[in-house]
């Protein structure tokens, strides 16, 4: 694997790649990898040529009292994890490279931006659609590939790259999860063994939906109250929001009568958790 730390020599080695005709398969991602980022890596490495990871810490999509100066970090680790996986370029850009004195410009997404996870997190996605734009100006990757895990961050993306006609197809793949459901993160860490135990609540709450939904239930509501009624049964859950959703536009459903996002958000303790699941009707 081929580590790079400036913006200048990135640009050079994907200009040489595009000379060549080489495809590029890019995996964004904050470090501290797990099998899902390396999931992303295997689906790169099976449609494009050359498979570049980024590994930045991005400052702009974490709010004042979020987990910024806490959040995980081991490059080291990462490196030998994508060496491994197949990663051929990791790309480190340093925060005042990319946030350079003076930097003025965003990228927002109006509307799929302010639902969900936007309602307590206003400003998030606003840093992430403006790092990940950066991000392709620099990569110019062919295609990216983002988790289902963030379906709202990968819905809010794919419209970025269609509203502003970037040349960079999204592909959006499935959660990798633990043996006991729990969708993988690099925040899990952050868990007690007792809110570890109690998370797999959420898996559970979604197979549930899934299987109301398949028995015939089309009222979101009565699945979503549902869904709240086993989450609450851990005192520990405090629960954000439990949402039935179009997957594409993320407008909520009264009745399913279409394939359906059911997605949540639970804070155990400081920590945040975010699970899906996409139900086929
Ligand atoms: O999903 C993430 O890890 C981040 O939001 C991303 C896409 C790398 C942008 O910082």
């Amino acid at each position: 694997v081929k580590a790079v730390n400036t913006i200048a020599r990135m640009s050079t080695l994907v200009r040489m790649l595009k000379k060549e005709g080489k495809t590029i398969g890019f995996v964004p991602t904050m470090g501290y990898l797990h099998d899902g980022h390396l999931s992303l890596v295997k689906a790169a490495e099976k449609h494009t040529d050359v498979v570049v990871m980024s590994v930045f810490v991005n400052p702009a999509q974490f709010g004042p009292n979020e987990d910024f100066d806490k959040y995980p970090r081991d490059p080291k680790r990462d490196e030998v994890m994508a060496a491994q996986a197949g990663v051929d370029i990791i790309f480190c850009p340093r925060s005042s490279e990319m946030y350079s004195e003076g930097y003025s410009t965003c990228v927002t997404v109006e509307g799929l931006s302010q639902v969900m996870c936007g309602r307590s997190r206003p400003e998030h996605f606003r840093g992430v659609t403006t790092v990940v734009a950066k991000l392709f100006g620099i990569v110019k990757p062919d295609i990216a590939y983002f988790g289902q895990k963030d379906a709202q961050q990968a819905a809010i993306i794919k419209k970025m790259a269609s509203d502003l006609n970037m040349d960079t197809e999204i592909k959006m793949m499935p959660i990798v999860r633990e043996t006991d459901g729990l969708a993988m993160s690099s925040r899990n860490l952050y868990l007690s063994d007792a809110q570890r135990r109690d998370a797999t609540v959420l898996y559970r709450a979604l197979k549930r939906a899934e299987s109301l939904i398949f028995a015939g239930e089309r009222k979101a509501s009565v699945i979503k109250e549902d869904m709240k009624k086993m989450i609450v049964q851990k005192p520990a859950a405090k629960i954000d929001y439990v949402a039935i959703v179009n997957p594409c536009d993320l407008k909520d459903l009264e009745i399913i009568a279409k394939d359906a996002l059911v997605a949540l958000a639970v804070n155990f303790g400081k920590t945040r958790l975010i699970d899906n699941i996409i139900v086929e009707v």
